[in-house]
């Protein structure tokens, strides 16, 4: 975390992927919503995100509303609107009150050929419909082994960055998401996740000078409640982005404890 002169407020934000049905999900969101609040006397100081496949967004932003949970998406159409069979645009999401959406996840970039130009569309269209993108960058494990990984994940910052007007870019959420963690249990060491938020951070102070400090960085990648308070120990940590123990509601409520201490 940051110094305590810094006033961040924390994001924990689950990424369900493409898992769990309409159906279930209410039932879920309740689970989680009753066991925050036998929690709530201890007050979580973060704010909390589900994003959650497209065809569950109506149902659960309405659960949702009112209550310390938000709902996000995790993907967005870099078009405005029109014939591109398929996809969901950013007026979309806005219009259902949706805030967050997640763009560039590696998945996305690995499985639909995402690159840099398309992410930094896609989280210009948000941004420009008020929506909150959380970009996600992170090595693979080659690149880390080249001793590549503060290039690559600076590279794909720099083409999310480009063309972004410095108002709006300050609601931007980036998230280090080394692909050699995601899903797989293995988790970089302290060292090198401060690492590669240091150098997030001292990027974001060159190119948003007025918004840097206030940009949220979250770590990503088999964070789980055993190792959740080690990592938001890390300076420069503000959060996480959680696969699959967002996926359990006991598990996602331990990791919100752990950065509440
Ligand atoms: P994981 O996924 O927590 O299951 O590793 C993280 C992510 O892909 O956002």
């Amino acid at each position: 975390m940051q110094s305590a002169d810094t006033p961040i407020t924390p994001l924990i934000a689950g990424n369900w992927k493409m898992n769990r049905l309409p159906s279930e999900a209410q039932a879920w969101l309740r689970d989680l919503l009753a066991r925050l609040e036998a929690d709530a006397d201890r007050g979580s100081r973060s704010e909390l995100l589900l994003c959650v496949p497209f065809t569950h967004l109506a149902g659960m932003s309405e659960l949702a509303f009112g209550t310390p949970v938000g709902i996000g998406a995790q993907d967005v159409s870099r078009h405005e609107a029109g014939a591109y069979t398929g996809e969901v645009s950013a007026p979309m999401l806005a219009d259902l009150g949706v805030r967050y959406v997640i763009v560039g996840h590696s998945e996305r970039r690995e499985y639909h050929a995402e690159d840099d130009a398309t992410v930094n569309a896609k989280a210009q269209r948000a941004l420009a419909h008020g929506l909150t993108p959380i970009v996600c960058v992170g090595e693979r494990q080659a690149e880390r082994d080249a001793g590549r990984a503060v290039e690559v994940v600076l590279g794909q910052l720099a083409g999310a960055l480009e063309g972004l007007e410095p108002g709006s870019a300050e609601r931007l959420v980036v998230a280090y998401e080394p692909v050699w963690a995601i899903g797989t249990g293995r988790t970089p060491t302290q060292d090198q996740i401060a690492e590669v938020h240091a150098f997030l951070r001292d990027r974001l102070r060159t190119a948003l000078p007025e918004a840097a400090e206030g940009i949220r960085l979250l770590y990503g990648g088999s964070v789980k409640p055993e190792n959740a308070a080690e990592i938001f120990a890390i300076a420069d940590v503000d959060g996480a982005l959680v696969g699959g123990a967002s996926l359990k509601a006991a598990d996602f409520t331990r990791i919100i404890a752990a950065l509440d201490g």
